[in-house]
């Protein structure tokens, strides 16, 4: 039996109390406000938003030029945020049907701040996919994942009263790069959460592929052009008076 099987019963249905100190997200929501593009009305949607913090940090500054969505398992939190931060569109349900629970709307900024590791690692990718598939052109995603619980690793990280925690998969960053740019990283002190601002590629024509295949397309005329001229040449040497 493993320390942490008692806890075990926390998967999926997470039920921790975690709260941050006060003000914690403010530093963060000042800086990366300046990447957002807020030229109308743009949507922010927290994965594992916790008791609402970062989206009211956000509000504090965007007010009513963003609307915000935040989504968590755990039905406390949900309580907390109606009570608190009427602004919050609050969503009950797990990351891993992202898709299903916001039901095509896109978004300006998608954020995941410390809660891929409440999942096994595979399913850290396709939640990590279908966050990057929401996002709005030129939206941002914004993760914070923590250095040294970056690793590849099935077994469990930690667990304790109301949760279960694995650690970040390290496909995670190529995941995000192949289709984004990287904005911003810092690690926040001293407990050391790497905070990552992603830009999302505008749908980039693939230069590269299109050269190839004109390339391909001349060098195969050409061949076919002198192969035919060399038979042409060999017919005519064989007509009468050819030589
Ligand atoms: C450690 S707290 C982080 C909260 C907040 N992002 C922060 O950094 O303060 C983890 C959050 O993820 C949520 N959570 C855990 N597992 C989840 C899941 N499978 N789907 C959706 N939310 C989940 C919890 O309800 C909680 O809001």
């Amino acid at each position: 039996m493993s320390k942490h099987d008692p806890y075990l019963k926390y998967f999926h249905n997470y039920q921790e109390v975690y709260l941050r100190q006060e003000g914690f997200f403010d530093p963060i929501a000042e800086v990366l406000v300046n990447y957002l593009e807020v030229n109308r009305q743009i949507s922010i949607l927290d994965v594992g938003c916790g008791h609402g913090d970062f989206l009211s940090a956000f509000h504090n500054i965007l007010g009513s030029k963003a609307s915000y969505f935040g989504i968590t398992i755990a039905q406390h939190e949900i309580d907390h945020m109606v009570a608190t931060y009427p602004f919050i569109n609050p969503i009950l349900g797990n990351q891993q049907t992202l898709a299903k629970l916001i039901d095509n709307q896109t978004f300006d900024l998608v954020i995941n701040f410390h809660t891929l590791s409440y999942l096994r690692q595979k399913d850290q990718l396709s939640v990590v996919n279908q966050m990057l598939n929401i996002l709005a052109p030129r939206g941002l995603l914004l993760l914070s994942l923590i250095d040294h619980w970056t690793k590849f690793s099935s077994t469990i990280f930690q667990a304790g009263e109301g949760y279960i925690q694995f650690p970040y998969n390290p496909l995670i960053y190529p995941t995000v790069e192949k289709c984004s740019t990287k904005l911003y990283s810092k690690t926040t002190k001293p407990d050391g959460y790497r905070v990552i601002l992603y830009r999302k590629a505008q749908n980039q024509i693939p230069v590269k592929a299109i050269f190839k295949v004109i390339t391909f397309v001349i060098i195969n005329n050409l061949c076919h052009l002198h192969f035919f001229k060399k038979v042409a040449r060999r017919i005519v040497r064989g007509l009468p008076g050819g030589n």
